[in-house]
């Protein structure tokens, strides 16, 4: 399985994003062998969208949620929340969360704990800047944020959890990192997961690449066996460029199945 996770940032409105949904859907429409698609709106088109994927091939994501089960947080949205709307997924730990909004590892790790909680799939962000990386400290960097996120939290084998690597130097950039890179850092991850869990959890998580994925260039990652898929921003809202995308993954899965 290629998953595909449409991070639509806040690019769009309601309308906007009910009409990115329908055109998302159409991507995939009339194909064998298609990916997992998981469509990220802005909270306040969630409630719309969720009309549009529901019985579909999508499934609806958030793009943030609040570490606090409920109580006087003002401007919060908490997991229940999203959970009452139908979301399944909710990205946690973006880079631009912690660069922009000050999120620490001990706040994303109370909100993977939170999705757990509301039987919602966390797709936990990590990543080096280009400062770390040229230091020689990506995989520290990455170490770090990822056993913070998931420290206090058991992983059940019924439970699903993406772990998205997106090196910031690449996200929104039009500069994918190296696929060498990526395949490094993948494998870094799992060994990360079996540390702090088990071997099988290892084997159990996905995990995603994300930083400029686009038309050109998202073969090479589906391609590989160690990338269960991409993380898309930019190319996720526009329709053609998607598309492609969904194109590269579907060339890959027909190109696995057994006839
Ligand atoms: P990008 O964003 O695809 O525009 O680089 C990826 C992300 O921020 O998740």
């Amino acid at each position: 399985m290629k998953t595909i996770v449409a991070n639509w940032k806040m690019n769009v409105g309601v309308r906007e994003s009910v009409a990115l949904a329908r055109g998302t859907l159409l991507t995939v429409r009339g194909r064998k062998m298609i990916p997992e698609l998981i469509v990220c709106p802005p909270f306040v088109a969630l409630g719309e969208v969720k009309k549009v994927v529901a019985r579909s091939a999508a499934s609806l994501g958030a793009q943030n949620m609040s570490s606090e089960d409920s109580g006087a947080f003002t401007g919060e949205i908490s997991a229940r929340m999203l959970q009452e709307l139908g979301v399944s997924s909710v990205i946690l730990g973006h880079s631009e969360r912690r660069a922009l909004f000050g999120e620490t590892d001990e706040q994303i790790a109370k909100k993977v704990q939170q999705a757990f909680a509301h039987q919602m799939t966390p797709i936990v962000c990590v990543g080096e800047s280009t400062e770390e990386r040229d230091a020689g400290t990506a995989r520290e960097v990455v170490r770090n944020q990822l056993a913070g996120a998931l420290s206090n939290t058991r992983l059940r084998g019924s439970d699903t959890l993406f772990v998205a690597y997106e090196p910031i130097w690449a996200i929104g950039t039009g500069r994918s990192a190296e696929i060498g890179d990526v395949l490094e850092m993948h494998a870094f991850i799992r060994s990360i997961v079996s540390e702090v869990f088990s071997d099988a959890s290892a084997k159990q998580i996905r995990v995603l690449y994300g930083g400029s994925v686009n038309g050109d260039n998202a073969y090479q990652f589906f391609r590989e066996e160690e990338v269960d898929g991409v993380l898309v921003g930019g190319a996720s809202v526009k329709l053609n460029q998607f598309r492609e995308i969904v194109d590269a993954a579907a060339e890959v899965l027909e190109a696995q199945s057994p006839i």
